[in-house]
């Protein structure tokens, strides 16, 4: 459906308790992703780009406002029902990848889906064909300490992918990659978003900003839209 939207946040402020202090971090955020988007929140460092994230991902409260994602009122949500949304609605990527090391490919990429309660076997069929499709068919039996930053993080986005979200949420997915892993990663989210995945993609850098669509711009809590350049 044309115009869906994922996310939508009215006025949320979010803001850390220093002793008898408090820091206000996110200023009063008006934001919205529609299905289909890419969007980079680009800011930085110290601008709230990780408390906006937790937001984002529900691994945190707002103080005030609200925040809608796939058109459940997250402001509203128990600690119980957020953990279930974060496993169903979002795929999270990180700049270390959070792979674990002890596991194959495979086994990291079913994990979620067998703790979902899917049976093994539909469980493995879901992670080759989305290895095929990233082109990492031939690693599956490796351990991530066999393979490349670049391809570590692609099982990531595999892992990610698995559980179907309606958003794929990364946090500086390039920041641990040279050069041209990092455009290769970039060039998947590229894919990714063609094939009508949702991406936020949270980033310092205006390089990697440049792969979305649409750039935010954090500044001191408070978030701009940019105009795209014709
Ligand atoms: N748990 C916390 N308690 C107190 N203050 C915090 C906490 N987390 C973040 N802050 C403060 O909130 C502000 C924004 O931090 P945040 O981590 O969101 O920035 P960031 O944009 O992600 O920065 P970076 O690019 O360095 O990761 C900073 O001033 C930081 O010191
Ligand atoms: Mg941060």
């Amino acid at each position: 459906m044309a115009g869906e939207q994922i996310i939508s946040m009215k006025n949320v402020c979010k803001g850390y308790k220093m002793g008898t202090e408090k820091l206000n971090v996110l200023k009063d955020i008006n934001f919205e992703v529609r299905k289909g988007e890419f969007t980079a929140i680009l800011g930085p460092s110290g601008s709230g780009k990780s408390t906006l994230m937790n937001i984002i991902g529900c691994m945190d409260t707002l103080d005030s406002g609200s925040y809608d994602l796939s058109g459940i009122p997250i402001h509203d949500a128990k600690e119980k029902e957020l953990v279930k949304i974060r496993n169903h609605k979002i795929g999270f990527i990180f700049q270390n990848y959070h792979l674990i090391p002890t596991y194959t490919v495979m086994q990291n990429i079913i994990m979620p889906l067998l703790m979902r309660g899917m049976d093994r076997k539909s469980a493995e069929r879901e992670c080759e064909e989305v290895m095929d499709m990233l082109g990492l068919s031939q690693r599956v039996s490796h351990k991530p300490s066999e393979l490349s930053g670049g391809q570590r993080q692609r099982v990531a986005i595999a892992r990610a992918l698995c559980s179907k979200p309606s958003l794929l949420l990364a946090d500086e997915p390039t920041g641990a990659l040279d050069q041209s892993s990092g455009t290769e990663v970039l060039k998947l989210f590229t894919k990714l978003h063609d094939m009508g995945n949702t991406i936020v993609m949270i980033t310092h850098d205006l390089n990697v900003a440049k792969w979305a669509e649409r750039t935010v711009r954090i500044v001191d809590g408070e978030i701009f839209e940019e105009e795209k350049a014709v």
